[in-house]
């Protein structure tokens, strides 16, 4: 499957706001391989050569609705200074088992690459988060107990499997509003 910048689904197609379903196991070759493609889209996507000569927008996740199939399926990868995988997850099925009251937001704001206008304004999220899954790349079940900016990423690429993108969640009338007692992410 080519996924590039063409044929990710964006927010003007209703797709987006699909709800996605559960994945059945053992899992199919067919969605092995569209979950490792995602993978590598996005490890390619922070590479500036092949980003630029494939049309890839960087992304440190994707989910699969976001290339027209709605099961709950998304790869995240969080690279280090050198550019290598610090962090990355190609999960199936996951789910938030339990998240924090204390909220945290990034200071620069969310991205997405199914958004292409600017939404600005600040998203408040629990700032710890457990999500159980399994993992396609370590091919076991995995808890993952998050916190700052891996807490917030899950919990943008678990919202699309709902059909909620990031600006959905931004105060409307005051999109700047502090909360005193969130974290800030610089
Ligand atoms: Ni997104």
């Amino acid at each position: 499957m080519i996924i590039n910048n063409d044929t990710i689904i964006k927010d003007n197609d209703e797709r987006i706001r699909l709800k996605s379903k559960d994945v059945s196991f053992p899992l199919s070759e067919e969605d092995k391989k569209t979950l490792l493609d995602m993978h590598k889209y996005v490890f390619d996507s922070t590479i500036e050569e092949i980003a630029q000569k494939e049309n890839l927008r960087p992304a440190v996740g994707i989910s699969a609705i976001q290339i027209g199939v709605p099961k709950k399926m998304t790869s995240i990868i969080i690279k280090d200074e050198e550019g290598k995988a610090a962090i990355e997850y190609a999960l199936v099925n996951p789910k938030i088992i339990s998240s924090s009251v204390e909220k945290s937001y990034l200071k620069a704001g969310e991205g997405c690459l199914s958004v292409e206008a600017e939404h600005q304004g600040y998203i408040y999220r629990s700032a710890r988060c457990k999500v159980k899954g399994y993992d396609l790349l370590s091919d076991k079940e995995v808890l993952i107990k998050a916190d700052g900016y891996l807490a917030i990423v899950l919990q943008h690429e678990l919202d699309h499997f709902k059909g909620v993108l990031f600006y959905d969640h931004i105060n409307k009338k005051d999109p700047f509003y502090v909360d005193p007692d969130a974290i800030c992410i610089e």
